[in-house]
């Protein structure tokens, strides 16, 4: 499968969201990454329901919704309401993980378990074939523009072992810090899904910046 590349909306210009959510409809961008911050779980507060639904709006791609939020069953619906097609949930946020990956299911989303950079991949052992989606965080959750956390690439081999054997269609996300100085090697080793935020908001142009991320192909992706 050719990696997927996701832009992540938390460093668009929230002004003029619309201008941005036309220029992604008109680029290689093949999902919208939307990062929801509760202030409790991470350092920061991002923006809820209706700048989402504000953004469903214009959207023409999916939307990735990252929720960095404590107890996320309560708000699953409303994020189904307001247009979200992946729901992704933190691994460190859910005491009853399985519970909360099927109600995201049962809503008719995809459902994705991000980790914080020291969450082991070895905790989702008994999850992995459940899910359609991992998202690995390459910085600590909370902020853009951060910088890439090297040890991930370790974590990314093991995942794409463990999905190799039980669950080979996973969604191996990478999310902070991604750029077109990395994306080739965190590719190589197994993922297929890039975030990017700073990489393509924070460029003189975006949709270059986007296309060039897609275009990106590993020798063993061409064979
Ligand atoms: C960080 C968010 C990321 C963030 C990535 O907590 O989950 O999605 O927007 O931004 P960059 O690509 O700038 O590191
Ligand atoms: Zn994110």
């Amino acid at each position: 499968m050719k990696h997927l590349i996701a832009p992540s909306i938390l460093s668009a210009n929230f002004a003029n969201l619309e201008e941005d959510i036309l220029m992604l409809n008109k680029s290689e961008a093949d999902l919208i990454h939307v990062d929801i911050m509760d202030g409790v779980f991470v350092p920061n507060i991002s923006f809820g329901f209706p700048v989402v639904a504000a953004v469903k709006n214009f959207a023409k791609k999916p939307l990735d919704v990252h929720l960095m939020i404590v107890d996320p069953d309560r708000y699953l619906k409303q994020f189904k309401e307001v247009g979200a097609n992946i729901i992704t949930v933190h691994y460190e946020a859910c005491t009853h993980l399985h519970r909360t990956i099927q109600a995201i299911k049962e809503l008719g989303c995809k459902a994705g378990v991000a980790l914080n950079p020291h969450t082991p991949v070895s905790f989702l052992q008994d999850i992995i074939q459940d899910l359609d989606l991992v998202l690995i965080m390459s910085v600590n959750p909370g902020f853009g523009g951060q910088k890439f956390i090297e040890h991930t690439y370790h974590k990314i081999h093991q995942l794409k072992k463990m999905a190799d054997e039980v669950n080979p269609k996973l969604m191996i996300e990478i999310d902070g810090g991604v750029s077109i100085h990395n994306s080739l090697a965190l590719l190589k080793a197994g993922a297929n899904v890039l975030v990017a935020g700073n990489a393509v908001f924070n460029s003189t142009d975006q949709a270059h910046s986007i296309a060039e991320l897609k275009n990106i192909s590993p020798d063993f992706l061409n064979a």
